[in-house]
């Protein structure tokens, strides 16, 4: 791991990183959205170490990072006028594009299609990495497959220890929550995965851009809450409704960042949801069940002050104020961290509104929950 300046990363580190690009080992990096597992793009041999440190299926695709958008067709070709435009609004950050695969991009990189994913990320360290290394570098998320993203590089370590050759240590990224992808190989083009880039801003270049966000109105069927925390002790199991259809992009099944504890996720106005939080919360008390809350100020405030919670088997954490999505977006995956290494069983959480980075955080609590949703009216 070596440490290096956010803002103006030292020269010998990002030196010894870029060698070990251009020598096909892996690079740990952070990005503004989260931190990156890299290698270099055009090298076959380097690309399947990444799968395989990531115990990553083969048939989901990496997203190609550049230095600069002008290098796009380095990468792609038969680039449409719109990707020069997203990208002369949105590069350098956290914009994805889908687009035709250049012949030289290994077909392991985007899993055999013929697409490849591209991004031009912000952050010094990336942007410096990119350019010493001097080739588009391949870097999914850099956690475990199917943990969360990681958002320091020690989360990195947590996961990839002994799998990694070098971890650029940035600190904390700066968003917390990845890219927004949008696929330009479709007409109309297609948003694959809501990020940290808002649809908001996408629609003032695509004004008719459409996003039929996580399936929510076919999600409600469930008031009786008593009923939930009853199966949750009996045998762990939610019987909740789910659609497991919803996988817009190869690799974004509906379980894709959970935690290893069983996830509810709680949908509605918010006294209705503490009541039936703390509804839920008794009986997994007395099953001798660790749970941890993963909550807004606004409701941690108000269920720290119930007696009911007074245990050391419950684990508050706190995500920042219901209106600051920039906050809860940072401490979103860190959260969902320290729950797991805390041991929580079970962790309940209330959806925020999917609005600006709103979208972004209700679509990762969604997938975190694989879809679960407990509607409380
Ligand atoms: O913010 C981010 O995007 C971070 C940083 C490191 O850049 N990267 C990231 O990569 O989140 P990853 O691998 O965790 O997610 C890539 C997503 C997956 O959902 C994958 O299915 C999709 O992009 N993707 C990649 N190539 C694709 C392609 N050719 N067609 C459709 N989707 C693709
Ligand atoms: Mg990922």
């Amino acid at each position: 791991m070596i440490p290096v300046n956010s803002q103006h990363p030292e020269v010998a580190a990002i030196q010894q990183a870029a060698l070990a690009i251009q020598q096909g080992k892996l690079v740990a990096f952070p990005t503004e959205t989260v931190y990156g597992l890299g290698a270099n793009a055009l090298d076959p041999e380097a690309i399947s170490r990444i799968f395989a440190a990531k115990g990553r299926p083969s048939t989901n695709p990496l997203i190609v990072h550049l230095a600069h958008s002008h290098q796009l067709d380095r990468v792609a070709v038969a680039i449409p006028e719109l990707a020069w435009q997203l990208f002369a609004s949105f590069a350098p950050g956290p914009l994805t594009l889908i687009l035709q695969r250049h012949p030289c991009v290994p077909d392991a990189v985007s899993s055999g299609l013929p697409t490849i994913a591209v991004r031009v990320p912000s952050h010094p360290v990336a942007q410096a990495l990119l350019t010493a290394a001097t080739v588009p570098i391949a870097a999914p998320s850099a956690n475990r497959s199917n943990r969360p993203s990681p958002t320091t590089a020690t989360h990195v370590l947590d996961d990839l220890q002994g799998q990694v050759d070098v971890v650029l240590d940035g600190g904390a990224t700066p968003i917390g929550v990845e890219s927004t992808v949008l696929d330009l190989t479709s007409n109309p083009p297609r948003l694959l995965r809501p990020g940290s880039l808002p649809v908001e801003s996408l629609r003032e270049v695509l004004p008719t851009l459409d996003y039929q966000h996580y399936p929510i109105s076919h999600q409600d069927q469930f008031s009786q809450v008593s009923q939930v925390s009853q199966n949750a002790s009996r045998n762990g199991n939610p019987d909740v409704s789910q659609n497991n259809a919803f996988t817009p992009s190869p690799g974004m099944s509906l379980k894709h960042y959970a935690p290893a504890a069983q996830f509810f996720l709680f949908q509605g106005e918010q006294q209705a949801v503490l009541a039936a939080m703390l509804q839920v919360v008794a009986p997994l008390i007395q099953a001798g069940k660790r749970f941890g809350l993963l909550l807004v100020d606004e409701d941690a405030t108000y269920l720290a002050s119930q007696p009911a919670l007074a245990t050391p088997h419950v684990k508050i954490i706190t995500l920042g104020r219901e209106t600051d999505a920039t906050t809860i977006a940072q401490r979103l995956f860190s959260g969902l961290r320290e729950l797991d290494r805390w041991g929580a069983e079970v962790i309940l959480a209330r959806m925020i509104a999917p609005e600006g980075l709103g979208l972004a955080i209700a679509d990762r609590l969604f997938r975190a929950a694989a879809g679960h949703i407990i509607r409380c009216s």
